[in-house]
């Protein structure tokens, strides 16, 4: 695991969206998992900037989506399809055709998943994926006790994540989904490289886990320790619980600028 500590999170974002940046600069039919949530806003602001300002090319990019609630439209104003149309795919040049994200209205929903891990194979595996956090450690909606080996499957939420998402729908817990569709574990460890992003007090606990906590799918995220190449971009304030904070600034500030962005 590669751990990136920035002062705050406009930093630690700008610095992840080059490692993207990098990767479509490289490969143009790159395959980008993406991710909803709070966090991810500021990257996706930085990509939106890259493409206007330094013209950054995703029309060949093709992309999956994490997760989608089921039961709602696409056009409900919380599902994921409107959160990546408002935030991320309206201000750039993907192609429409090359944008995947569960269907969160399939009539047949086991279906709709195996179809989804097939449309990741026959798009040659995930190069990069990203994720958010949850203050219980969860990935994609992989709550607790999730299975390492799961594939995109049907979830159901913990209590604890209505209640985070209920900020998203005046408050109000009761219209917050109780399932989703989500990538399983096993889905996220076959991507190339994860780039998990953490950022506020909230999530320090969850993250202090993940990096220097035994692997448990009590804490799903800490299965990144297993991966190959995981790099978590994470700000001061998530980093305050870390026993060897010090010792990841100083690996960081050490690598030459080409490994930064590799
Ligand atoms: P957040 O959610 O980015 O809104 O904090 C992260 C997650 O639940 O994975």
């Amino acid at each position: 695991m590669e751990i990136i500590i920035k002062e705050d999170k406009e930093l630690a974002s700008v610095a992840a969206a080059r490692v993207i940046a990098r990767q479509v600069s490289e490969k143009p039919d790159s395959v980008l998992g993406l991710a909803t949530g709070s966090t991810p806003l500021p990257l996706y602001r930085e990509l939106i900037r890259m493409h206007r300002e330094e013209g950054l090319d995703f029309s060949h990019v093709t992309t999956f989506n994490l997760d989608e609630y089921v039961g709602l439209e696409k056009e409900h104003p919380q599902s994921y399809h409107t959160f990546m149309w408002g935030n991320l795919f309206g201000e750039i040049n993907i192609s429409a055709d090359k944008v995947h994200i569960p269907n969160g209205m399939a009539e047949d929903v086991p279906a709709c998943c195996v179809s989804y891990e097939k449309a990741i194979s026959e798009a040659g595996g995930i190069d990069i994926q990203l994720l958010g956090i949850g203050s219980d450690g969860h990935v994609g909606f992989n709550e607790q006790t999730s299975s390492f080996a799961s594939r995109t499957r049907i979830k159901t939420l913990t209590q604890q994540t209505v209640v985070d998402n209920a900020r998203f729908f005046d408050g109000d817990e009761s219209q917050v989904p109780r399932h989703c569709i989500t990538m399983g574990i096993g889905t996220i460890m076959d991507a190339r490289m994860n780039i998990l992003l953490g950022f506020g007090k909230g999530k320090s606990e969850a993250l202090t886990a993940t990096i220097e906590g035994p692997i448990t799918s009590m804490v799903p995220a800490s299965i990144l320790q297993h991966h190959r190449s995981a790099k978590l971009f994470i700000d001061d304030d998530a980093a305050s619980n870390l026993k060897l904070a010090d010792y990841y600034r100083w690996v960081y500030e050490g690598k030459p600028e080409w490994q930064k962005n590799a």
